[in-house]
């Protein structure tokens, strides 16, 4: 197969993690007769630095003619004036709303010699295997601000057809897993989410009646999500919920460093990113941990290129690498030896090769 894929390797520790990312899609592409080609392209503070823009024209062109799209992470202190017009995160949710990717997938799977990397309890993390859907292109984030001298505010909407094609979607994810589908909300407080609940009771009666779906508030699903994580199996929620919920998530698998996501939508075109951010606090050691980033590569062979059996080979090469004892220093527990990114990802890459 040719596939285009443009790179967008942000900030911070961003472009560590993309390379990771290239490199292991290289291999793949070497071992299985596939030809990947690359157009790297700026976002974020990059895209501030080099264009004066978060999210420059040639970035939207290049992702709009891909295949699909890989994201390090953005933003970081250098952009960080509360007071600034041009934001790095402009660039991120400006190009999910261009992809009209509404869709984010974020899978936790616990590898089993990761749970001493873990804060919670080892039997708390038993059998955990769920899937959280996140609205990414509606709600708070995307609803209009407002600031003067003494208040602020930010919009939160949520129309009808937002909600019907997420829960469709994830309804659908829910079919092909265990027909369990807990829908997250705050309806006790929030119209939105009464809305939401309303439409999602709708939908899931007339169309997914075989699916049992429960309705959960927010607090509570973040207490049950620790307290007894192995109930869920996938979760549907709105785009703020979702991204407070995954950070939560992560440490049920040990580290942000770990968790991979994708963004799918209507487009034709995928966006692929680890859950986490540009790390600042790390950002040019060499040590982050590139999981998230190769995790996310194996997502986008399984959902834009629609290599399944490439996709699950590196899922498994980062599953075995783990148990074979590989540890960058986000994930690792007492004496255990410390790789690098590149080491870690040239250890991978090793449980991959044939
Ligand atoms: N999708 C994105 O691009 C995205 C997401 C979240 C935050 N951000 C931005 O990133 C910057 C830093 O935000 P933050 O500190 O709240 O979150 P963060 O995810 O960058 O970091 C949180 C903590 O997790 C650690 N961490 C994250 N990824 C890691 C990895 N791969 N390996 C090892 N350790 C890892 C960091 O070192 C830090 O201690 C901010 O500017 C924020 O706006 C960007």
């Amino acid at each position: 197969m040719d596939a285009l894929i443009t790179l967008l390797p942000g900030d911070g520790i961003g472009p560590e993690v993309t390379k990771s990312g290239q490199s292991v899609l290289e291999t793949i592409g070497e071992e299985f007769g596939h030809n990947f080609t690359f157009s790297r392209q700026h976002i974020g503070g990059s895209g501030i630095d080099h264009c004066n823009d978060p999210l420059p024209s040639d970035t939207v062109s290049s992702c709009n003619e891909s295949n699909a799209v890989i994201l390090g992470a953005v933003g970081g202190p250098k952009w960080d004036n509360p007071n600034a017009k041009i934001r790095p995160e402009q660039g991120l949710l400006g190009l999910r709303a261009a992809l009209k990717v509404f869709a984010n997938i974020r899978p936790v799977k616990i590898i089993p010699s990761l749970s001493k990397a873990s804060p919670l309890k080892e039997h708390l993390l038993k059998n955990v295997d769920l899937l959280v859907i996140r609205e990414l292109t509606g709600g708070i984030y995307f609803g209009e601000k407002q600031r003067n001298d003494s208040s602020a505010s930010d919009l939160c909407i949520y129309h009808n057809y937002e909600v019907e094609r997420i829960i469709r979607f994830a309804a659908n994810l829910a079919k092909s897993r265990r027909n369990k589908l807990c829908s997250v909300d705050k309806a006790n407080v929030l119209e939105t989410s009464r809305l939401w609940r309303d439409v999602t009771t709708k939908i899931m009666a007339s169309e997914f009646s075989s699916i049992n779906i429960e309705h959960i508030l927010v607090d509570a699903a973040a207490m049950y999500l620790i307290s007894r994580p192995a109930d869920f199996d996938v979760i549907v929620t709105e785009n703020m919920f979702g991204d407070i919920l995954t950070d939560e998530a992560s440490m049920l698998s040990g580290s942000m460093g770990m968790l991979p996501s994708a963004s799918l939508g209507d487009g034709r075109v995928g966006l692929y990113e680890p859950i986490h951010g540009s790390a600042p606090d790390i950002a040019g050691k060499g040590i982050a941990n590139p999981c998230g980033m190769i995790g996310s590569v194996a997502l986008l062979l399984r959902h834009s290129l629609d290599l399944q059996e490439e996709a699950d080979l590196l899922e498994k090469a980062i599953y075995d690498a783990i148990e074979n004892g590989a540890r960058t220093a986000d994930i690792a527990t007492n004496n255990e030896k410390i790789l690098s990114t590149e080491e870690m990802t040239q250890v991978i890459t090793n449980c991959l090769v044939k």
